[in-house]
């Protein structure tokens, strides 16, 4: 396959960007999206041309790192992170344009790279449970009730990885918020903490630049882990709960 890609080039976070037009020839349909960036940056550097800075780690949807906007869309035409898209999913001839996160929150430090350290403040807020580790307990010494286990676990697969944020029109961090507290929340060992973890982790949100929700949906409909909009509806029986309770 031969494409052309237009990728967003900023040298620095207070340095004006643009989109820059690329060709890229020799793609086969099994590369992932960022193989492509990878064959990209290596005909730059034989050229002796900036290579185009993304961001990556696990390459296998685990650690949230590759966020980026393809053709308007947070992470792609797939729901699923950028890592994961083959270029299968592109023809030919495709004209692909690749962009950072547009968030407040994410500014950007240099190309496709994003500061997403807002979501660490929120994490480093309540994110946890304080107990003493010791050994690992058994694994029925605390009974959890299945529906519990179930959706702890399903809010529990959020990987951090921003595409919620970046697809919100308001640039709002409610549902990564909502999966860590709802992850939480629900399990026996988050009790002692339940209330402070959100009303710390909302207001940690809330100190961020990230806009307000206003049930759109489009978090969900980009999250490549699946992270429901019922975590919201949790997120806002939680949060006034643990208000009313002060
Ligand atoms: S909720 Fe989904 S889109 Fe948002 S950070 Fe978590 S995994 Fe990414
Ligand atoms: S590189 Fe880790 S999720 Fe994509």
């Amino acid at each position: 396959m031969k494409i052309t890609v237009r990728a967003w080039r900023q040298a620095g976070p207070e340095l004006p960007g643009e989109m820059t037009e690329y060709t890229v020839d020799g793609i086969t349909p099994d590369m992932s999206f960022l193989e492509m960036l990878d064959v990209l940056n290596e005909s730059l550097i034989v050229k002796g041309e900036e290579p185009i800075a993304f961001d990556h780690d696990c390459r296998e949807g685990i650690c949230g790192m590759c966020g980026v906007v393809i053709n308007g869309r947070a992470h792609g035409p797939e729901q699923t992170t950028a890592c994961q898209l083959h270029m299968r999913s592109f023809s030919d001839g495709d004209v692909i344009d690749v962009e950072p996160w547009r968030a407040k929150a994410f500014p950007v430090i240099k190309d496709l790279v994003v500061d997403r350290s807002a979501f660490d403040r929120i994490i480093q807020s309540g994110g946890y449970i304080s107990v003493p580790t010791g050994s690992a307990p058994d694994a029925h010494a605390t009974p959890v009730p299945k529906a519990a286990a179930d959706s702890a676990f399903e809010n529990a697969t959020c990987i951090g990885c921003g595409a919620c944020v970046a697809a919100c029109p308001n640039g709002s961090a409610m549902l990564f918020t909502a999966a860590k507290v709802t992850h939480l929340n629900l399990l026996p060992q988050g009790q002692p903490e339940r209330r402070s973890r959100v009303l710390n982790m909302v207001s940690a949100m809330d100190a961020e630049d990230f806009g307000g929700c206003t049930n759109t949906g489009e978090c969900v409909s980009s999250c490549p882990k699946g992270i429901p909009l019922d975590s919201i509806a949790t997120l806002n029986r939680e949060y006034l709960s643990a208000l009313r309770s002060q």
